[in-house]
């Protein structure tokens, strides 16, 4: 069978719905379907069922496995994204300071570093999706939902209680800090989602180590996300107050 067919073959098998595969065919060269097929093939999902979230560096899909478990893909996107703002925050980070400067190498690196961040996320008492592979740009992980319905994120689904909001995310910005010595970099109800009042971290791809010489300027960016997002709900925080409260648990988390 000439190499043409066979991928598309492959694509039917492996992205049933006819609609999925449209979208799928359009967005992804022949390298990141191949990346997919490598991950499919060591046994980490079998079908993609359909797309959760397109955007503007990543799309991410729910996919399922042979014994029907539910798994989200992230793809990074190898052509549109934005590589120079992509490399500084690799470059600054010494786990990923040697990354070369093309797209290629950035987003492969970029995919490996959320796969740590997960991981090291996930060890010091974040709640936040378990990375299960990677390979180039694509990271499979634990989904976030109820059955096959991806939890909305807080933005779209607020929780009444919102003093126990502000604590659970003084508390992740504390272990972030103080445990596994990261900030996030985008710290904000979008990247939060409520999995039935259960708040996930997501969207640690730009995530960075404290030692990134940015990383104070992204964290005061964060404090000002939640000042901001607290203020409108109504419990008024300045970012200082903010910080004040992230650094009371230094001992406690
Ligand atoms: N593990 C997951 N389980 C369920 N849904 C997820 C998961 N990861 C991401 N999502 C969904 O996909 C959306 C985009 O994911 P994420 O925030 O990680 O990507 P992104 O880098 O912001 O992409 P972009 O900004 O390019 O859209 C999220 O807002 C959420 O709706
Ligand atoms: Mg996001």
């Amino acid at each position: 069978m000439a190499k043409e067919n066979r991928e598309e073959f492959d694509l039917r098998k492996f992205v049933p719905e006819e609609e999925q595969r449209k979208t799928f065919a359009k967005v992804f060269d022949k390298r990141t379907i191949h990346a997919l097929h490598k991950l499919a093939s060591r046994g980490y999902f079998d079908i993609v069922v359909h797309v959760i979230s397109t955007g503007k560096e990543a799309h991410v899909f729910l996919a399922r496995d042979s014994a029907g478990n539910s798994k989200a893909v992230k793809i990074y996107k190898t052509d549109t994204s934005d590589f120079n703002k992509m490399y500084e925050y690799l470059h600054g980070d010494r786990r990923f300071g040697k990354v070369k400067r093309n797209k290629r190498d950035i987003v492969f690196a970029w995919a490996k570093k959320e796969f740590s961040n997960l991981l090291l996320i996930n060890k010091v008492g974040v709640s936040c999706p378990m990375p299960i592979a990677f390979f180039e740009n694509v990271l499979v992980m634990e989904f976030i939902g109820i059955e096959e319905i991806a939890s909305p994120a807080l933005k779209e689904k607020p929780l009444e209680n919102i003093e126990k909001v502000y604590k659970t995310e003084i508390d992740f910005l504390a272990r972030l800090l103080f445990k596994a010595e990261l900030v996030h970099a985008d710290f904000s109800e979008y990247n939060i989602l409520n999995r039935n009042g259960e708040l996930v971290l997501i969207d640690v791809g730009q995530a960075v180590l404290t030692t990134h010489p940015e990383a104070e300027s992204f964290f005061e960016r964060d404090l000002n996300n939640v000042a901001n997002y607290f203020s409108k709900k109504g419990l008024k925080k300045t970012a200082e107050e903010v910080r004040a409260d992230v650094k009371a648990l230094k001992e406690k988390v």
